[in-house]
């Protein structure tokens, strides 16, 4: 009998230099670096160059790509209008994401050029506007005034400051800086192999990244980070309310939750089955700014939740190795920042817009048809009826 691979669950579709996971011993390599030895000092624009060209950048390069990003901010009238239309709808921020990126062709000087070179300058015309889209759509939802890009702030920093309409504190672009690239590219993810299948039929850039847009958006992948965030907090409020300590109400809470089989948001892994190197990463990340910020309590609060759940998992499903993903401390940091959870998922889309054109053009360079099979399970001799003898 012919094995299903359920989910493609351990398939290799190709080989990749963008990022290597080892789930079993909880390691990330992206291209090349350890995680933690890359992630926490490198600004977004170094490890988006280093993705693009397998290589860092010297300062001059590093100059021009910045350079390049800050001069391809300004979103077409036809953006505007569709953001506003799904800003009434009050439709989420990755829906308005994706239809706003969808628009994008509309300012693509060199519709017709696919080669390489107009490729690169089209990952860096898309790439430049997704945190424009987001910030805008954000004011627009919350009827605020739009705030013009800031020209001196660069990728991070310039998000923060149209979002906020202040210059955003260096601790607090640190730390996006550090989530950026953490999350930039994590191996055949869900999203990635959707951009790398809608590539492989020699579709354009554009349609590889709306799709992809689109399957990050499900809570299976980069939807956890808002739920986890609430969940902590609901957490917390349970404890104000009852009078018993956070572990105590985490305790019944998780209870509650595992009876009902639902799935804990910020927990479990396809490939990991031990902790998530990049929860490591954005642990030291949060810890950090909120010390800075001197709100130690959320983190502590947010520790114990962490310490319940892991607990219960291994009591509910002992031996699965369900471990904290990079989800619950997104949460965290991305909290820490001052931003609120409707925004997470597309923050994470900001990053792994990077990843996704990477392997765009790997996927290009590849040139092969991704193509699975399906086995049929369905009958052979039906006999047709005329509609109107069907009962
Ligand atoms: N809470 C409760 N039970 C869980 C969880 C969880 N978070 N994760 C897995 N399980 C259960 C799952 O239901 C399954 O039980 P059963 O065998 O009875 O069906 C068992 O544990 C084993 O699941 P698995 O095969 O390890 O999980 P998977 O590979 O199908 O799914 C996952 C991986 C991430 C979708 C899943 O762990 C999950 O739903 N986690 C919560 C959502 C989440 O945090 N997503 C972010 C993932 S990290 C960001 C990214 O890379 O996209």
């Amino acid at each position: 009998m012919t094995e299903i691979a359920r989910g493609l669950r351990d398939v290799i579709l190709t080989e990749t230099r963008l990022s290597m996971i080892d789930g079993t011993a909880g390691k990330l390599i992206i291209a090349g670096f350890p995680l933690e030895d890359l992630v926490p000092y490198a600004t977004h624009e170094e490890v988006i160059y280093l993705l693009w060209n397998d290589r860092l950048p010297n300062k001059g390069e590093l100059e021009a790509f910045r350079r390049s990003l800050i001069e391809n901010r300004s979103l077409p009238e036809t953006t505007m209008v569709i953001l506003r239309a799904a800003a009434e709808r009050k439709l989420s921020i990755m829906d308005a994401l994706r239809m706003g990126v969808d628009t994008l062709s509309l300012v693509d000087p060199e519709y017709e050029d696919i080669s390489k070179e107009a490729n690169m300058r089209r990952g860096v015309r898309l790439l430049a506007r997704f945190p424009i889209i987001v910030a805008t759509y954000w004011r627009l939802l919350h009827n605020q005034a739009l705030i013009e890009p800031n020209p001196n702030l660069f990728h991070a920093a310039n998000f923060l400051y149209m979002l906020h309409d202040e210059e955003p504190d260096p601790a607090a672009v640190r730390a996006l800086e550090t989530y950026l690239n953490t999350v930039i590219d994590h191996g055949m993810n869900n999203s990635t192999f959707t951009a790398r299948v809608i590539a492989s039929t020699r579709s354009d850039m554009v349609s590889a990244v709306v799709g992809a847009i689109g399957s990050l958006k499900g809570p299976l992948h980069g939807g956890a980070p808002g739920p986890a965030m609430d969940m902590v907090f609901e957490i917390r409020d349970n404890a104000a309310k009852s009078g018993k300590s956070v572990e105590e109400e985490a305790q019944i809470w998780v209870k509650t939750r595992l009876d009902a089989k639902t799935r804990l948001m910020g927990f479990g892994h396809r490939i990991y089955r031990v902790r998530d190197p990049r929860a490591d990463a954005l642990g030291t990340a949060a810890e950090k700014l909120f010390e800075q910020t001197g709100d130690t309590k959320l983190y502590t609060d947010a520790r114990v939740v962490e310490n319940v759940i892991l607990k219960a998992l291994e009591e509910y499903r002992p031996g699965r190795g369900l471990n904290t993903n990079v989800e619950f401390y997104t949460a965290l940091v991305l909290h820490g920042i001052g931003l609120k959870s409707q925004i997470f998922s597309s923050v994470f889309a900001i990053s792994r817009v990077g990843g996704w054109i990477a392997h765009i053009f790997e996927q290009y360079a590849e040139d092969e048809l991704i193509r699975p099979s399906t086995t049929y399970g369905g009958d052979y001799d039906r006999q047709w009826v005329p509609i109107e003898d069907r009962v």
